[in-house]
């Protein structure tokens, strides 16, 4: 009888298994069938993806005439449709009313959580905490799933160097290695390791492929980069996102090598088909195939025609699939197959997610009002936040306030509810995060005295307030004057024993279309800061953003600084347990923090050059600035704990390995404070000599431990050839055997290095 189980088990799992291995026959045969029932209008309308614009839109355009659309199979699937009821009206219209009965898929834009907003990706991707990173995704997925969603377009990997651009919000910062281990876990939570229960959905990896190299960090732009970056700095997320079983990928808007990647054979084929395996769909992004006519590759037919024929299987939005494949294909500009092959892989989809068993497998009302803003998800909210604070300054020991006194709580930010939840939370809702105020008072009750005070507008530049407020009023204009505002926090300041500021940069200053080219705190907010410098007080900035702000003169003048992102609905309980200790944090940066938007492009995995600087005085003929270091404000890997660590010296099995041989590299980390904490222990190489350049670091591994103060853990690491991999000039990925520096310590500016020759 276990046996039978068991055996009914694997079977079970098999069939929800759809990581990228070869079609079953069982479903080959259900879908030849379906197949050969199909018009050649069917077969089209599956790859239209459809919005009907009742939420909040990304593009100009929403879907026309979409019921009467369903109804003549004329869609293949929705996304911003929210709630059980009105999907189940869409579904019920494409079984019941549409010839073939094909069920829809329903899509969402999910991407730091669904109704229970979590923090912001790039700052979930400071926790460095995989199993954190993963969870979140399989309770947000669980919770869209419960609400009638069967697919979330995130993750959102692309590695991004540049904080101008706006989105950098949306991912998970500059290093492919971090990069590639957060998108293996955002997959795999959403999809619960692949197997297709009604609380999993389906990923959809984005944007495919560099978008986050847009020059001059301007959202949409133009990317241009050598293979060799590609391949090695920029494309292993997707690849892991692909590897980990990603049911789908989205195409990116921008160009690679001059073909926009919607319509780029060699990304959407050659790369992501023939050499990495991917056998799921490509959805194009809002409308890319139209924008393709203003990127100068044709007409609405031509672009339609080159995006199908590239590999793009859905159309999101534009329409030009369903509106002019028909005449191409009477034209011989594209092929039966090119139409075929794009629609049997939506209908795959639709088999592994068992919507042609049950078509309403998702939508269950009772599920969702169980499961939608759960307590335990709200917990889940607050965990997350917490681990993904930076602490960037700790001067004193200001941190963790004392809970007694009285605390002058000042800021723009301090007690505002619309900006908590962060860009692109599109299901949230802002009436139910908790702001810093309310999560302090919520955490130390009447024990500690709160004078609070505005201090300033987020921005008093009109214009500025006018592009950021488009989804409504998240920067809004006190009545008193920038004077009178400043006036009045700093006589709370003189009343405080200790200042708590919560500034930083609304919801919708990053994000998409949310490119700055000055990345500074906005002027009004400078005034505040200085002001408040100036009593003397001891002064704790709590910036919330969504990108690294060049804040070295606001760190300078504070005494704590802690980076809190946008921390989503629990932001204020959440920052109140880390600023009275509750918490110790533990986050450290996935990204540079610049001094000045004139270093952008910096990321600790640069290269050497042939004239190096390392220093902070100029020297004349090196790679350095006039009139500034090239130092960041804080690098890579960075950030502080109450307590203090230490590492002793690296140490190797071996100085020379072996072929087929492995390295042991160990350190000894002890807490020395005097707070229990969690450390992210990161390992970095260098390659000395390589047949190309080579990066002067780059991160090989990490583990977060937690050590008790007073206690001490060995950490040990394990490196082979296989780690040093890298592809070379003829994109062939290999190793080199050679010289290697290994590095261990608490950021990537660690200088605890050990040589060794690998052979
Ligand atoms: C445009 C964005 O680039 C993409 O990330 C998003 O998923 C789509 N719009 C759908 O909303």
């Amino acid at each position: 009888m276990k046996r039978i189980s068991f055996l009914l088990l694997c079977l079970t799992i098999a069939c929800f298994a759809v990581a990228q291995t070869s079609p079953s026959p069982k479903m080959k045969a259900f879908i030849d069938n379906l197949m050969s029932k199909m018009t050649l209008e069917e077969k089209i309308g599956q790859l239209n993806l459809v919005t009907p614009g009742s939420d909040i839109p990304t593009g100009s355009v929403v879907s026309k005439g979409v019921e009467d659309n369903i109804r003549k199979g004329n869609v293949g699937g929705m996304f911003g449709v929210i709630g059980v009821e009105k999907i189940k009206n869409a579904q019920t219209l494409a079984v019941k009313e549409s010839r073939l009965h094909i069920p829809l898929f329903f899509g969402s834009d999910v991407i730091h959580g669904y109704k229970t907003t979590f923090p912001i990706p790039l700052a979930l991707s400071c926790s460095w905490d995989m199993n954190l990173i993963e969870k979140s995704a399989r309770v947000a997925g669980t919770e869209a799933a419960s609400d009638g969603l069967c697919w979330v377009f995130s993750p959102m990997v692309d590695i991004a160097r540049d904080p101008r651009w706006g989105r950098i919000a949306e991912g998970g910062g500059e290093d492919a290695y971090l990069g590639s281990q957060i998108a293996k876990a955002m997959v795999n939570g959403y999809q619960n390791h692949n197997q297709f229960t009604n609380a999993a959905v389906m990923a959809c990896v984005k944007h495919f492929a560099l978008y986050g190299a847009a020059e001059a960090g301007r959202d949409y732009n133009t990317v241009d980069m050598s293979k060799v970056r590609m391949y090695n700095e920029y494309l292993p997320p997707y690849k892991a996102a692909v590897d980990a079983g990603t049911a789908s990928v989205m195409s990116s808007f921008n160009e690679i090598d001059g073909i926009p990647a919607t319509a780029n054979q060699w990304l959407l084929t050659d790369l992501l088909r023939k050499q990495w395996g991917f056998n799921g769909f490509v959805v194009s992004d809002y409308t890319a195939v139209n924008e393709m006519i203003a990127h100068g590759m044709g007409d609405l037919q031509t672009v339609s025609a080159l995006a199908l024929k590239a590999g793009l299987d859905m159309d999101m939005v534009g329409e030009g699939f369903l509106t002019t494949l028909k005449k191409s294909l009477r034209e011989g500009k594209i092929r039966q197959q090119d139409i075929d092959m794009a629609c049997r892989r939506i209908l795959e989809a639709k088999y592994k997610l068992g919507l042609f068993e049950n078509p309403f497998k998702y939508l269950d009302e009772n599920r969702a009002a169980k499961e939608v803003l759960s307590a335990d998800k709200k917990a889940v909210a607050k965990e997350l936040a917490e681990h993904s604070f930076v602490l960037l300054k700790n001067a004193q020991q200001t941190l963790p306030l004392q809970q007694k006194g009285t605390i002058a709580l000042i800021g723009p930010l301090a007690n505002d509810k619309r900006n908590m939840l962060g860009t692109w939370s599109v299901s949230g809702n802002s009436e139910y995060a908790i702001p810093v105020m309310e999560g302090i008072k919520n955490l130390v009750g009447d024990k500690v005295n709160i004078v609070y005070a505005k201090g300033a507008n987020i921005s008093d530049d009109p214009a500025f307030i006018k592009k950021v407020n488009v989804f409504g009023e998240e920067i809004t204009v006190d009545q008193k004057s920038p004077e009178a505002l400043v006036k009045e926090a700093v006589d709370a300041a003189n009343k405080a024993d200790v200042v708590v500021a919560v500034i930083g940069e609304a919801a919708d200053m990053s994000g998409e279309s949310a490119s700055r080219s000055d990345i500074s705190l906005p002027h009004s907010q400078q005034k505040l800061v200085e002001a408040l410098a100036k009593t003397g007080k001891p002064l704790v900035l709590v910036v919330m953003a969504g990108r690294p702000l060049t804040i070295g003169k606001e760190v300078e003048q504070a005494s704590s600084v802690l980076y809190t992102w946008h921390a989503g609905q629990e932001a204020g309980n959440a920052i109140a347990d880390v600023l009275f200790g509750n918490y110790n944090p533990s986050g450290k940066l996935s990204i540079t923090f610049p001094k000045s938007v004139g270093q952008i492009p910096i990321y600790y995995n640069h290269k050497n050059t042939g004239r190096p600087y390392n220093g902070e005085v100029f020297s004349k003929f090196k790679s350095n600035y006039l009139d500034i270091s090239n130092q960041p404000l804080f690098p890579f890997g960075y950030g502080l704990s109450y307590t203090h660590f230490s590492y002793s010296k690296v140490e190797l099995s071996s100085s020379v390995v072996k072929p087929n041989e492995k390295l042991q590299v160990k350190v000894m980390v002890t807490n020395n404070g005097n707070y229990d904490g969690e450390e992210v222990v990161q390992l970095y190489t260098r390659d000395m000599v390589g047949s190309i350049t080579r990066p002067v670091k780059e991160l090989k591994g990490f583990q977060k431990i937690f050590i008790k103060k007073g206690e001490s853990k060995e950490v040990v690491f394990t490196l082979t050839a296989n780690d040093l991999k890298f592809y070379n000039n003829n994109l062939k990925y290999i190793f080199e055997p050679g010289a290697f520096k290994v590095f261990v310590g608490p950021d990537s500016d660690t200088t605890n290095e050990a040589d060794c020759t690998f052979q």
